[in-house]
C-alpha cells in the first residue's frame, strides 16, 4: 500500500540544550518539539496553531531538514529525509521550501525584484539569463505581480507584494511541499485575504501541498483541510477543519476557538479565559502538560500523561476527558 502522506513526522523530536557557566555545561533542554507524530496528505493544506513558543516554526524547521532532529524521523514520500545521502538531499531541497512571515527580513533588500526571484533557477538549474528572465516574468504574472516592475527593489513594493515576491521565490523550482510560516500574519486583514487567495490558487494550479502555521485559529479555518493544534511542544488535536470548529474535543482547542470574536454565532460561544501562564517548554508541568491552566483538569491529568489517540471516527485528541 502506497503511504497515505507526502510527509510525515513519527515520533519526532527538537531539544535546544541549555548550556551554563564557563564550561557551557547542559543544565537542561528546551523541549521545543517533544514526541510528534502526524501526516501531510498530497495536495491539502493542513493548518498548525497555538500560542508563541510552543515549537510551530520548529516543527516546521525539523521537517524541512533545516533543522537537525533530536530523535525521531520525517519521511518525505516514504523516505526517511535524515537518512539521505548528499545527491537525494539536493533534489530534496528542491521539492520543499518555505514561505516566511517577514519578506522584508527573508528578501535581501539589495537585490532586485528579478535577481530575488531568479536566484533559486540560477542556483539549481543549468539555464541561461534569458532564460531565467522569461522564467521570472511568468512567475511573476503568477502570483499576480507586474512583470514590468521586476527591476525594481523590494522596498518599491507594498507588503502584500512582498509576500507575492516571497511566494514567487518558493514556487520557482516548482516543489511539492511548502511550509508557509506565518506567512500572512504581519498583513492587514484584507491583504491576508488576498494572499490566502493566492496560495489556494497556486495549490490547484501546481498541486501544492501545505503545512501552513499561524497563531491562531481564525487565519488557518479558510485555507486548510485540516488542522493540528499545538500546546508546549506537543500536538494535542487533529480534525478536520470542519469538524475541530464544530466541535473541539480538546479543552485547549476549545480555548482557542473562544478567543475568536464572532459576532453573529448560532448558539453563542463561551469565552473561556485561561489562568496562570504558559508554563516553560525548559520544564514542562507532570501529566497533561495543559493540567495546571485547563478548566476541566482532574487529579488524573496531574500523574498520567494522555496520548494523541483516535477519540472519535477520524479525529484524534491527547486528552483522558474530551469535550464531547
Ligand atoms: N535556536 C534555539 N535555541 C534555543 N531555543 C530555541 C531556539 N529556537 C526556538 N527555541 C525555543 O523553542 C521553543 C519553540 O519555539 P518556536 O519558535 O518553534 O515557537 P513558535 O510556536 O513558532 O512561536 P511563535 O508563534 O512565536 O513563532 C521556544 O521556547 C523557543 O524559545
Ligand atoms: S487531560 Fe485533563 S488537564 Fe489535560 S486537557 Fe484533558 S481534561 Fe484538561
Ligand atoms: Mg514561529
Amino acid at each position: 500500500m502506497s503511504e497515505p502522506y507526502l510527509i510525515e513526522a513519527r515520533h519526532l523530536k527538537k531539544y535546544f540544550p541549555i548550556k551554563r557557566g564557563l564550561f557551557s555545561r547542559v543544565v537542561g533542554n528546551v523541549k521545543a518539539v517533544d514526541d510528534v507524530s502526524f501526516g501531510v496528505r498530497p495536495g491539502e493544506t493542513f493548518g498548525l496553531v497555538g500560542e508563541s513558543g510552543c515549537g510551530k516554526s520548529t516543527l516546521g524547521r525539523v521537517m524541512l531538514n533545516l533543522k537537525r532532529a533530536t530523535d525521531g524521523e520525517v519521511r518525505f514520500e516514504g523516505r526517511d529525509i535524515q537518512r539521505l545521502g548528499s545527491g537525494e538531499l539536493r533534489g530534496l531541497r528542491e521539492e520543499m521550501q518555505i514561505i516566511f512571515q517577514d519578506p522584508m527580513g527573508s528578501l535581501n533588500p539589495r537585490f532586485l525584484v528579478k535577481d530575488l526571484i531568479g536566484e533559486p533557477l540560477r542556483l539549481h538549474r543549468k539555464m541561461s539569463a534569458s532564460e531565467i528572465d522569461d522564467r521570472v516574468v511568468q512567475l511573476m504574472e503568477l502570483v499576480g505581480l507586474d512583470a514590468t516592475r521586476r527591476n525594481r527593489y523590494p522596498h518599491e513594493f507594498s507588503g502584500g507584494q512582498r509576500q507575492r515576491i516571497g511566494i514567487a521565490r518558493a514556487i520557482a523550482l516548482e516543489p511539492k511541499f511548502i511550509v508557509a510560516d506565518e506567512a500572512v500574519s504581519a498583513l492587514d486583514v484584507s491583504v491576508q485575504s488576498q494572499v490566502l487567495n493566492l496560495l489556494m490558487k497556486l495549490q490547484q494550479e501546481l498541486g501544492l501541498t501545505y503545512l501552513f502555521i499561524a497563531h491562531g485559529l481564525n487565519v488557518v479555518r479558510h485555507i486548510s483541510n485540516r488542522v493540528g493544534v499545538m500546546y508546549l511542544g506537543k500536538i494535542v488535536e487533529v480534525a478536520s477543519t470542519d469538524e475541530l470548529f464544530a466541535k473541539p474535543l480538546h479543552p485547549y482547542t476549545a480555548v482557542l476557538l473562544s478567543a475568536i470574536p464572532q459576532p453573529r454565532l448560532r448558539g453563542k460561544r463561551e469565552r473561556i479565559i485561561l489562568q496562570g501562564e504558559v508554563p516553560s517548554p525548559a520544564n514542562p508541568p507532570s501529566g497533561c502538560r495543559f493540567h495546571p491552566r485547563c478548566p476541566f483538569a482532574k487529579e488524573r491529568c496531574r500523574v498520567e500523561e494522555p496520548a494523541l489517540v483516535e477519540a472519535a471516527p477520524g479525529r484524534q485528541a491527547a486528552c483522558h476527558f474530551p469535550l464531547f
